[in-house]
């Protein structure tokens, strides 16, 4: 056996050239780990969802969830987060009183962290997390709903929300604006910026939208 010390054998690792079979193989070791890790922990749940509704996980920035939870204040009732991540926004508007808190979640491991962080938090059993896919489920019933997606989600699920939610219900969306909508009041600054949303007004203006358009079509015929 060697005696040599790890500083030298760091040393003589340190001074040994990296061939292209050693860059290779570097190479090939990291696309293995990226590949293991966006099947195994950030894929699941995602078979049956078209690529182009896929969006990638991002928590919220602490900033962004205080903006969100800034632009629900004087708000009542329940909550859902669509997209809930590690549920943080869920935790959060438990805290802030909205009954039930609830968030849909694709990916299992998250759903699992998400119970994790609500169960060390001591809120076990009074927030929910759900792995279900947010495209089928029922908003009907929502009052308050938050988003954090990909814009190019945003404009699929516009009509989704603006065809379901009661007309009283506030949408809350953070980090990228829902591109057709207006939004009522803005809160925060660059990445940490979040957008409410009141649906009846939002209905209000596709109505409006469409007479335009109805009235500009018949003028030029
Ligand atoms: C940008 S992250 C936001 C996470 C969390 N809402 C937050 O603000 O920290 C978007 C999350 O939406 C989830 N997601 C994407 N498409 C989904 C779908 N069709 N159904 C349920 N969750 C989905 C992703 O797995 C990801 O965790």
């Amino acid at each position: 056996m060697d005696d040599d010390t790890p500083d030298e054998v760091i040393a003589e690792l340190k001074s040994r050239p990296i061939g292209g079979w050693g860059v290779a193989q570097i190479a090939a070791g990291t696309g293995l780990a990226v590949y293991a890790m966006w099947a195994g922990i950030l894929q699941p749940g995602f078979q049956k969802v078209p690529l182009k509704l896929q969006v990638p996980y991002i928590p919220a920035s602490r900033a962004q969830v205080q903006n969100v939870m800034t632009l629900l204040r004087g708000r009542q009732g329940g909550l859902v987060d669509l997209g809930s991540g590690d549920g943080r926004i869920v935790l959060e508007a438990h805290q802030h009183g909205f009954i039930p808190a609830v968030g849909y979640e694709l990916n299992p491991w998250l759903v699992r962290l998400a119970r994790f962080y609500a169960w060390r938090a001591g809120h076990h059993g009074k927030v929910s997390y759900r792995r279900e896919d947010l495209w089928k489920v029922d908003l009907t019933k929502c009052k308050n709903v938050t988003v954090f997606l990909a814009p190019s989600v945003l404009s699929l699920l516009q009509e989704k929300l603006e065809a379901e939610l009661p007309d009283d219900a506030l949408v809350v969306a953070g980090r990228f604006p829902f591109p057709d909508w207006k939004p009522c009041i803005i809160e925060g600054h660059g990445v940490d910026r979040a957008w409410a949303y009141s649906v009846q007004e939002q209905r209000q203006h596709t109505v409006n939208k469409n007479n335009l358009t109805a009235t500009e079509s018949f003028t030029v015929n």
